[in-house]
Formats: structure tokens, C-alpha cells, sequence
């Protein structure tokens, strides 16, 4: 994943993400909805769930609250400033709803469970509040007919769509010290194999090119004595690409990394959190492993896939780090040489362990240290990003055409491309690399 928000380096995805671009045409006089979501690729997968519910209620899907009826915020409640953000568009969706524009608004997702969601009830006045694990009490409330209640693993994900994500787990099992997830999400819940496979087989058939296997620590994932390695292996036999996400280190084992290597299907792109290169901040996170198990299997990664792409996130500032921690973490940025990062400043979360630690960090000394981080990153990442230069790429197109006559696409080692091409979401096109940013490479125009 690379860094999506504007003007905001410390950002995951894109905080907010615009409704899907398939739309049934807009019959006049019918019900329409607004769906925004904010956070993690999780969120992503569940808004396209939410929006099956509602179209299949009978709403046309719009893009701006002004035309919505129904506007449904599917939130993120990891860092303190999404919650801020999703103030923001409650101040907004207020105003609409005193015009008379908006008449419904339905706050679901990580927000919507965790104890915020009843001060943000009342004070803004929202008609509905589901957590992550109720989504189907939306069905009833759009006028669906009431679904049994089911773990989200069972429910479908996208279809027909070029790419799409698989939930093959939720939850999560550990307890990092600073995080919310495993109070909003609950504990791992695993798909079931067959399941799984189920689903990626019907995508496949009705035109899926590209599946992204989904869970919070997806390499966790296990049934009846298989490992995730197992499932990888099965999923890349029938789908044409694939790629996962996240990944923990503790659950990455040695023969999925050579696995990416060795499968042609397999999108050479590693997302692999370290948080810290510190062991004394690793052990303080509870994250369960040391640096130089992180290195190890790294190096595993970068034998199986030379040219394959590294990502990571990392923290700075958790309470309790030390200006020597902050070295550690520097020193193993440059020996993983990562390919891009999440850079995220603590921010404290409400009913997580790290909230109530002792040794806060200065905020000057903070933004000092997510810069030296965020640089560290950029240059390697640049470093290694023009070592693709002359090289020819087989490049799948993500995103089509902007109006500038650009479309975004990604290589096999996971690289994102700028290319001059109007070949459709889903088509390959072959190009030279002629330049490269940080972030991003640049192709010649393809011969096509
Ligand atoms: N403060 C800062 N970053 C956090 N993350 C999770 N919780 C926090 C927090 N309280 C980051 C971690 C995680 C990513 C999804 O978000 O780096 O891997
Ligand atoms: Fe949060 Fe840690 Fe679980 Fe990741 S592994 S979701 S950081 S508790």
C-alpha cells in the first residue's frame, strides 16, 4: 500500500474513499445513497458489502451527500485524527439535514463500535450506529428483508469487478499495546477453506483478474492443520493475480516468502508492519518478535524476490521511546531498504494499554523523529525505484485513464506505474521505465 492522502505523509489509504465507479443509471424518483469510507483496505471490503445491501434495497448510489438521501459513513477508528475527520463530515451531513437534502445518516464500522459512537449519536444526531460485526442490522434498516446474523467472513465480497478483496479472516489475536483493533474487531475469526476457495473461483469466472487476499494478520489465518502458506498456494493456482494483506512477522513464515518467489500469479510486494527497530519498544508494543527475526525474514523475502517491493509501518513516538530506540529504528530502515512505509505518529487510543504508559514524547521531538523516518525511507525507496530504469515492465492497469491521458498501473514486483495508455482496468500493457520518483515510476508510451 503506499501513502494516498494529500498533503498527510503519516496516512494509510486514502482516509476517505470515493463511492464505486459502476453505478445502475439513476432512475428519477428513486432512493439514493451516499457511501463514504474512511480507513483500512477492511473498511474498503465492508463498504462494498454495505453497497450491495443498498442497491439491493433499492438505492442508486451517488457521489455527494447533496444528492444522497441516505448517506452511510463507514469509519476507522485506528489513529485519533480519522475520528476528527469523521467529525467533520457529521458537522457537514448536520447542515445538509437542517436544508432538507439529507434525511438519513448511518454511522457503521470501527467508530460506530467502539464507546465514541454514543457522544457522536447525540450530539449530531445519527438515526443508526452498527459496529463492525452488526452490519446486517443495515439491511433491516434500508428495508431489507432482516439477515440471519454471520461472522463477516461468510459474507461475499466484490463481484464482477476487475480486482477484489477476499476476507479470509478477521479480527486479531494479539494486543499490541497501542492499538484498538482487537476491541473494535473482536478476536481472529478464520474463513473456511472451501469457502474461500469458493469464492475465488466464482470471480475468477465472471472476469476477476486480480484478488487481494484480506485479513488484519492475514498470515495468521489457519483450519484443521493448514497454514496460510497452504491457502496462498491453492488461491494462486486459480487466480490470474494475487496479493495479501497484512501480514504480522510473528505469523510470516519462511516458505510463504519463497512462495511469492516462486509463484508466477503472485504479486512480488511485501507488507510486513515492524512498528520498531528498537527491542526494548518491540517488547514494550508486545509485539513478539526482536529486530533481528524482522531482518532474518527479510532477507528470506529478498532472496525469493530480488526485485519485489517491501513495505511497513512504523511508529514514532509510543510512549516510552528513547532517542537510542529511535536510532535502532533508523538503522533498520537502512538495512531493509524499504520500498515505502506507513509512518504514523503515536496517537494515543482510548482503552489501549499505551494510552495509559508514563514517558509521553515531546511533539516537536516526535515530528523531528518522523521526519529523520519518513527520509530514510524515501531515499532508499528512490535508490531502488531507479534501479528499474530501461527495464521493460508488463504492467496491469489499476486504474484506467485520467483525463491527462494517464493510468495508474502495477508491476509484478509491485511497483505503481505511470503510463500513457487507454487500455482498460484489468489489461496488461508492456512499457519501458524511462524515469522514477519515490513513490512511483514513469513508462514511455506503450506501442499499443
Ligand atoms: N498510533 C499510531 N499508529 C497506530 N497504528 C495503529 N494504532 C496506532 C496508534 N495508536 C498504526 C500501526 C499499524 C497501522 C495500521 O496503524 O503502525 O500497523
Ligand atoms: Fe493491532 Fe497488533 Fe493486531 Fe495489528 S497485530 S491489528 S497492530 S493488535
Amino acid at each position: 500500500m503506499s501513502d494516498t492522502s494529500k498533503g498527510q505523509p503519516a496516512a494509510m489509504v486514502p482516509l476517505s474513499t470515493k463511492p464505486a465507479k459502476t453505478r445502475p443509471v439513476r432512475t428519477p424518483g428513486a432512493k439514493t445513497a451516499c457511501i463514504r469510507t474512511f480507513g483500512c483496505q477492511m473498511n474498503v471490503h465492508d463498504s462494498d458489502r454495505i453497497r450491495r445491501m443498498v442497491l439491493d434495497a433499492g438505492y442508486a448510489e451517488v457521489p455527494s451527500y447533496e444528492e444522497a438521501d441516505l448517506v452511510i459513513l463507514n469509519t476507522c477508528y485506528v489513529r485519533e485524527n480519522a475520528v476528527d475527520r469523521v467529525r467533520g463530515h457529521l458537522g457537514e451531513l448536520t447542515r445538509l439535514r437542517r436544508e432538507g437534502r439529507v434525511k438519513k445518516v448511518a454511522l457503521t464500522g470501527c467508530i460506530g463500535a467502539a464507546q465514541e459512537s454514543t457522544e457522536l449519536q447525540r450530539q449530531y444526531g445519527i438515526d443508526l450506529v452498527l459496529g463492525t460485526h452488526n452490519t446486517y442490522e443495515l439491511a433491516e434498516f434500508v428495508g431489507l428483508p432482516t439477515m440471519e446474523e454471520t461472522y463477516t467472513p461468510d459474507l461475499p465480497g466484490t463481484q464482477g469487478d476487475n480486482s477484489a478483496f477476499v476476507t479470509i479472516m478477521t479480527g486479531c489475536n494479539y494486543q499490541c499495546s497501542y492499538c484498538i483493533v482487537p476491541t473494535v474487531r473482536g478476536r481472529m475469526v478464520c474463513r473456511p477453506v472451501e469457502s474461500i476457495l469458493e469464492e475465488v473461483e466464482r470471480l475468477v469466472r465472471n472476469g476477476t483478474s486480480y484478488i487481494t487476499l484480506l485479513g488484519q494478520t492475514v498470515d495468521a489465518w489457519r483450519e484443521n492443520g493448514l497454514k496460510f502458506c497452504d491457502l496462498l498456494e491453492r488461491v494462486a493456482e486459480i487466480a490470474p493475480r494475487i496479493w495479501f494483506t497484512t501480514s504480522h512477522p510473528s505469523n510470516m513464515e519462511d516458505r510463504t516468502l519463497r512462495l511469492i518467489g516462486e509463484k508466477e500469479t503472485i504479486v512480488k510486494r511485501l507488507h510486513l508492519p515492524v512498528q520498531s527497530g528498537s527491542d526494548r519498544m518491540l517488547r514494550i508494543m508486545h509485539r513478539g518478535y526482536k529486530a533481528e527475526r524482522y531482518r532474518r525474514k527479510i532477507e528470506v523475502f529478498r532472496d525469493a524476490a530480488p526485485d519485489g517491493t517491501l513495505s511497513t509501518d512504523i511508529i514514532v513516538g509510543h510512549p516510552g521511546e528513547t532517542e537510542e530506540d529511535h536510532e535502532e529504528t533508523l538503522k533498520l530502515v537502512e538495512d531493509c531498504s524499504f520500498d515505502s512505509a506507513y509512518v504514523f505518529k503515536f496517537s494515543p487510543r482510548k482503552g489501549t494499554e499505551a494510552a495509559g504508559i508514563p514517558g509521553r514524547v515531546p511533539e516537536d521531538v516526535v515530528q523531528r523523529r518522523f521526519l529523520q523516518v519518513l527520509r530514510k525511507i524515501e531515499q532508499n525507496a528512490f535508490t531502488r525505484n531507479r534501479r528499474r530504469i530501461g527495464v521493460h515492465e508488463d504492467i496491469y492497469i489499476r486504474h484506467g485513464q485520467r483525463p491527462d491521458g494517464v493510468a495508474i498501473g502495477e508491476t509484478w514486483n509491485g511497483h505503481a506505474v505511470h503510463v500513457r495508455t487507454g487500455a482498460p482496468e484489468g489489461h496488461y500493457v508492456t512499457a519501458e521505465i524511462t524515469s522514477a520518483g519515490p513513490h512511483v515510476l514513469y513508462a514511455r508510451d506503450p506501442k499499443t
